[in-house]
């Protein structure tokens, strides 16, 4: 078989050589879907090595930790997901001679070396958009398997996990898979674990009611449908055919395809005629990833569903349970984490209510909230995103959630900019970055999604250093 990612290759061959030559590794992996699915993908390909495993999921990696992994670790460390910001540290401990640090993973990595380090962004890839944390586990599973001959099943089908990664971590152009990721996801065809179509970009479409999934239609806002649950089963109701089946509303998945064409063009056409722009309509299509071998209409079968799921288990410190989840247990674990699903959605559901009742504070060009501790420091970012389309919300403002730290001292901060500045110069990473820097904490992230810790008491010095920023970019 040819190599998933051939420029990947012999860094994957000669890493694979060396971890399959020890007798234990111990696997630290990062704490969200990405991650948990990457050390699913490199922990199966330990296995079938023979190899015995340890893993730990982290939610990052600083100095200590790699400190105390060096000290308490006399050979090979697997990291997955995580490790590239820290390739410094990694390569000093590395120079003793007593630990063997292998990263495999996909973040911007710092300027230092060590022997096996496995990342798109050394090959010439964008480790952003072509290849997640869970591809480059997987590009090293395929040489793992080259490496010792046969294993049980076809180890492409590992591709289920790596779209999954790559789904979870946002990796889609124009609202399909490419480059590598879209090599890996055809390997996931060929073997019969992933199937992909074209289909409504909306979240939910296996499991959600249609009333249900359209109100959420988050992305593309539809003016009297998102986030007006009468509106959307008006439209429902309006449509040429019969959608309601009894009392009950089915699914996207479960109506016919001709039933589907209706209901989406019904939708493009409201879109149209209430003067959302034809780009933002165009994205409303976009192409779906099927995991083909878990039940229709469950949490596993869409890639993106799936990553929800693992991401909820993560955000509430139970990551051994999404891993789980993605090592094959569809009883317990899966049990579990969708009952942590159900309370996720839950604690979603009451912060987003507290934001919209409490209101947000304006500044010149950001809006911001503090929850203290009415709203988890794991979650503010998604309510904080999910808010930006709630009534009395500035549609046109980035927002600034700050809640206190459940562990440990600071206030986490997360920003998040509305879909209508993506082309205008917004970059919260930055904005994040230097602001917090200028008060003693730290953050970054990516142009519209960003985050922080800054110490308590520095809310507003930061707030204004941010506003500030946020004002120079948008002018710029
Ligand atoms: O935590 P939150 O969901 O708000 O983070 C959004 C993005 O910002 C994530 O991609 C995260 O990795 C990044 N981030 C960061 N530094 C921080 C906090 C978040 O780079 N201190
Ligand atoms: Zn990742």
């Amino acid at each position: 078989m040819e190599p998933p990612v051939p420029a990947l290759h012999e860094r994957a061959s000669r890493a694979a050589a060396h971890l399959a030559a020890a007798d234990s590794v111990r696997l630290v992996s990062h704490d969200d879907a990405d991650g948990l699915t990457s050390a699913a993908i490199a922990g199966t390909a330990l296995e079938w090595a023979g190899v015995e495993v340890m893993t730990e999921i982290k939610h990052g990696l600083d100095e200590d930790a790699i400190d105390e992994l060096a000290a308490a670790s006399t050979e090979t460390v697997l990291f997955t997901d995580l490790g590239s910001g820290g390739l410094d540290r990694l390569a000093h401990h590395a120079s003793t001679g007593q630990f063997t640090p292998i990263v495999v993973d996909h973040h911007q990595p710092v300027d230092a070396s060590i022997e096996h380090f496995l990342n798109p962004r050394t090959v010439g890839l964008d480790g952003g958009r072509e290849l997640a944390g869970a591809g480059t586990a997987y590009v090293l599973a395929r040489a793992m398997a080259d490496q010792i001959g046969a294993v049980e099943g076809d180890p492409r089908e590992l591709a289920a996990l790596a779209v999954v990664g790559a789904i979870g971590d946002r990796q889609t152009v124009e609202g399909e898979l490419v480059g590598a990721n879209q090599a890996i996801a055809a390997e996931g065809e060929t073997a019969g674990m992933v199937e992909s179509g074209t289909d409504l970009a909306v979240y939910g479409t296996q499991t959600r009611p249609l009333p249900k999934l359209l109100e959420y239609t988050s992305d593309v806002r539809i003016p009297g449908i998102t986030g007006n649950r009468r509106g959307a089963i008006k439209f429902l109701e309006e449509l040429p055919v019969p959608i309601k089946d009894g009392d009950r509303w089915p699914t996207w998945t479960e109506l016919d395809p001709e039933t589907r064409t209706t209901v989406a063009s019904g939708l493009m056409t409201r879109a149209m005629e209430r003067g959302v722009p034809s780009d933002r309509i165009e994205r409303l299509v976009g192409t779906r990833y099927i995991l083909a071998r878990e039940e229709p209409g469950t949490q596993l079968r869409d890639a993106s569903e799936f990553s929800t799921v693992l991401n909820a288990t993560a955000r509430y410190e139970r990551s051994e349970i999404g891993l789980a989840v993605c090592r094959g247990d569809r009883e317990e674990a899966l049990e579990a984490a969708l009952e942590l699903l159900r309370e996720h959605r839950m604690n979603l559901s009451k912060g987003i209510e507290w934001v919209v009742e409490t209101g947000v504070r304006r500044e010149s060009h950001v809006q911001w909230f503090h929850a203290r501790s009415e709203i988890r420091d794991t979650i503010v970012g998604i309510v904080a995103g999910m808010v930006l389309g709630s009534d009395g919300i500035d549609r046109h403002r980035p927002i600034v959630g700050f809640a206190d730290k459940l562990a440990g001292d600071g206030v986490k901060v997360s920003a998040r900019a509305p879909g209508r500045l993506a082309n205008r110069g917004i970059d919260l990473g930055q904005a994040m970055r230097v602001s917090a820097t200028d008060v003693g904490g730290e953050g970054g992230g990516h142009s519209m999604a960003a985050g922080a810790t800054v110490p308590a008491g520095q809310e507003p010095a930061f707030l204004a250093a941010v506003d500030d920023v946020i004002g120079a970019q948008l002018d710029g």
